[in-house]
């Protein structure tokens, strides 16, 4: 199936491992000219050959500074995916049913949305003269929010709300919003060692890899197994294409059957 990416130019967000190293390495391999952002590069991503912008896209201003970076060295964009999020909740937060104080809660969003629409924002010109695609990475505890931290479901929350809005504006414009919706997919931060997954073991008391292998029954995956980075990729790729015109709007939950209908 030929996607049309070939020669489309990419902003891929947290680029460095995970779903994002995934989402680049599946661009390039249709063709596409990927701009990584990160904090760090990895080998993983040099490999891939992406021109690699390092920013902190937590703070204020590194989103508009990542953006006018890969804009600067390639005026087009074609796609845009938010997909930098997650992160380790700070020490001592896991035990307070509240996640902790405003700064958790400004740390979290700040990360997990606010980065999203500063990035949309600088980027969004750009879009418009190419009638691009963006793409933005929630997660499935939107939408269940059991045994994570509220400050992260809520942000992912947030970002289905922000995403639904945007589309309906810029549709008009002819650039397309969408959502991908993984759920436990395997890459750092459930199996890193100073990953969510580690702090969330150490929080329970048990051993991080026991909880690797009861998380996809515990919750609830019909499929029983974690979720490949690849596949979130795959989803991706396809809501980026311009052989998809009527996606718009839409969340497509990748999940192993996790989320039930409301
Ligand atoms: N894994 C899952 O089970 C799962 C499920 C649902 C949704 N998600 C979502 O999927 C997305 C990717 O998660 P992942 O599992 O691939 O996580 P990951 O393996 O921890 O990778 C996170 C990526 O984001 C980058 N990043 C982190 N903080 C950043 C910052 N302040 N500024 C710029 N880049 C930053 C990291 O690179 P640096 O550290 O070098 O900056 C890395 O490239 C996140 O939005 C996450 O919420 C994941």
């Amino acid at each position: 199936m030929d996607l049309q990416l070939s020669g489309k130019r990419v902003l891929v967000t947290g680029a460095s491992k995970g779903i994002g190293l995934a989402i680049v390495r599946a661009f390039v391999a249709e063709g596409a000219k990927v701009a990584a952002v990160s904090r760090t590069s990895t080998p993983e991503l040099d490999a891939t050959g992406a021109f690699f912008v390092p920013a902190d896209l937590s703070e204020p201003d590194g989103p508009r500074q990542a953006v006018e970076a890969v804009l600067a060295a390639d005026p087009r964009l074609d796609v845009l995916v938010n997909n930098a999020g997650g992160g380790v909740p700070p020490e001592g937060s896991l035990a307070d049913p509240l996640d902790g104080d405003d700064d958790v809660w400004d740390y979290v969003f700040g990360l997990n949305l606010s980065s999203a629409v500063r990035t949309t924002r600088a980027a969004l010109a750009a879009l418009t003269r190419s009638r691009g695609a963006i793409v933005n990475i929630g997660s499935t505890s939107s939408r269940d929010p059991r045994g994570v931290p509220l400050a992260y479901a809520a942000s992912k929350a947030a970002i289905n709300a922000f995403s639904r809005g945007l589309a309906e504006k810029v549709a008009g414009d002819g650039v397309r919003v969408n959502v991908v919706t993984p759920g436990s997919t395997r890459t750092h931060m459930l199996e890193g060692k100073d990953g969510y997954g580690a702090k969330l073991a150490e929080h329970m008391g048990i051993d991080h890899a026991t909880l690797l292998a009861a998380l996809p029954q515990q919750s609830g995956m019909l499929s029983g197994a974690m979720i490949e980075p690849d596949e979130i990729a795959r989803a991706v790729l396809l809501l980026s294409s311009a052989t998809m015109p009527s996606a718009i709007g839409s969340n497509w939950v990748v999940d192993g059957g996790n989320l039930r209908a409301a």
